[in-house]
């Protein structure tokens, strides 16, 4: 049997909820199939730690992280924790520390599910978001001088490499020549930001000499979100930067019906590190306790941790249980339902063991 090592961070607010039920699902999968299982492991790290002790995780947390197959994560962030703290204090570190430079930000809408676009249903709206997930404006590079006084200046550097944008700009072509429609659109502001950007858009065109069956076009970010909402059919697979995805991807989860259903993958393509599957979403403090939390986004994000461990088979499975559950109204109340997160997730676990 195949054995997989999977480290659980469920962290805070509704993470825990989400998370128990994402690995409820795993395990209807694992004895559905009967041919792979996993072996869990669950850590404290969070916000309360931090209240506790000063921070987020051990120091050797990222080391401890080392040996697993892949990692499941909640959602980082308290209401009376600085959020810099908690993100810089836990996901960052791991992201960085795996160099799990390719965060891949799939969005549909799901039967069932209606998106707040005007005639626009499921099939109209089928898009990968590719978020340069290692560097750019996150690269926290930057500084304060001056703290506290009238002059004080602050500093937010966005580091752009070669090396780094032309790894997920051939992760993107890459990805966009496995889809059907094999269409890549670049996303950049290279008019006003006339460094990194125009160094971006010169990659992009080297990159896609390597790809010559891929088309692709190029947006500037602004009127990006234009064409989000205006021309949903129109796009496909869409790369960009770090701050850019991060947006553009809340914006794709909104038309897709709700945060709730928004999963992600942080991959490190090359296989060196264990790669971290999570909900797009945050820690919901507004409907943290109440039962409620949509545990699609996590159902489908531990389909993308089951594709890149090789298991597409119960990948597919939990996707179409996700979809045959929302097609039959089974939603919790932010897509419009009246379910809670247990009889999702029941639902879909029926629907598992249902399925052929
Ligand atoms: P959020 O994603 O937590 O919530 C935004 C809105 O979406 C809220 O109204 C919430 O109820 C709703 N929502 C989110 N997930 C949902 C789900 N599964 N089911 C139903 N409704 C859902 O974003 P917000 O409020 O900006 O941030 C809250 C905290 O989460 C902050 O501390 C923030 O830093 C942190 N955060 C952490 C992330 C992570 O760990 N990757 C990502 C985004 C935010
Ligand atoms: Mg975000």
């Amino acid at each position: 049997m195949r054995e997989y090592k999977i480290a659980a961070i469920p962290a805070d607010g509704i993470g825990p909820e989400v998370i128990a039920a994402g690995l409820q699902a795993l395990v209807a999968l694992a004895r559905r199939d009967g041919g792979f299982g996993f072996d869990v492991t669950s850590f404290d790290w969070g916000s309360d730690r931090y209240k506790k002790t000063g921070t987020l995780m051990p120091e050797d947390g990222v080391e401890q992280l080392k040996t697993f197959d892949a990692i499941f994560f909640g959602a980082v962030g308290a209401p009376d924790v600085p959020d810099h703290i908690t993100l810089w204090g836990l996901r960052l570190p791991i992201c960085q520390g795996f160099d799990q430079y390719a965060n891949v930000r799939p969005t549909r809408i799901l039967p069932g599910i209606h998106s707040p676009l005007e005639g626009v249903g499921p099939g109209d709206l089928d898009w990968v978001i590719v978020r340069e997930n290692s560097e750019g404006e996150y690269a926290g590079s930057g500084g304060r001088a001056h703290k506290g006084l009238p002059e004080e200046v602050g500093t937010e550097v966005a580091i752009f490499t070669r090396v780094g944008v032309t790894r997920i700009m051939r992760y993107a072509f890459r990805l966009a020549q496995s889809r059907p429609r094999k269409f890549l659109t670049v996303v950049t502001k290279s008019n006003a930001q006339r460094h990194g950007m125009v160094m971006w858009d010169e990659i992009a065109a080297e990159v896609s000499e390597e790809f010559p069956d891929v088309s692709w076009d190029k947006m500037l970010v602004d009127a990006m979100t234009v064409r989000m909402v205006k021309q949903p059919q129109s796009l496909d697979t869409i790369v960009a930067t770090n701050l850019h995805a991060d947006i553009l991807s809340d914006l794709a989860g909104a038309l897709a019906g709700s945060l709730g259903v928004a999963p992600t993958a942080n991959i490190d393509p090359e296989r060196r590190y264990p790669s971290m599957f999570e909900p797009i979403h945050g820690s919901a403090f507004d409907i943290t306790g109440k039962g409620i939390a949509n545990p699609v986004a996590t159902f489908w994000t531990a389909a993308q941790m089951l594709d890149h461990l090789g298991e597409a088979d119960a990948a597919k499975r939990l996707m179409i249980a996700v979809e045959q559950v929302c097609a039959d109204g089974v939603m919790t109340p932010d897509v419009g339902g009246t379910a809670t997160t247990r009889q999702v997730t029941d639902a879909v676990c029926e629907a598992i063991r249902g399925a052929n």
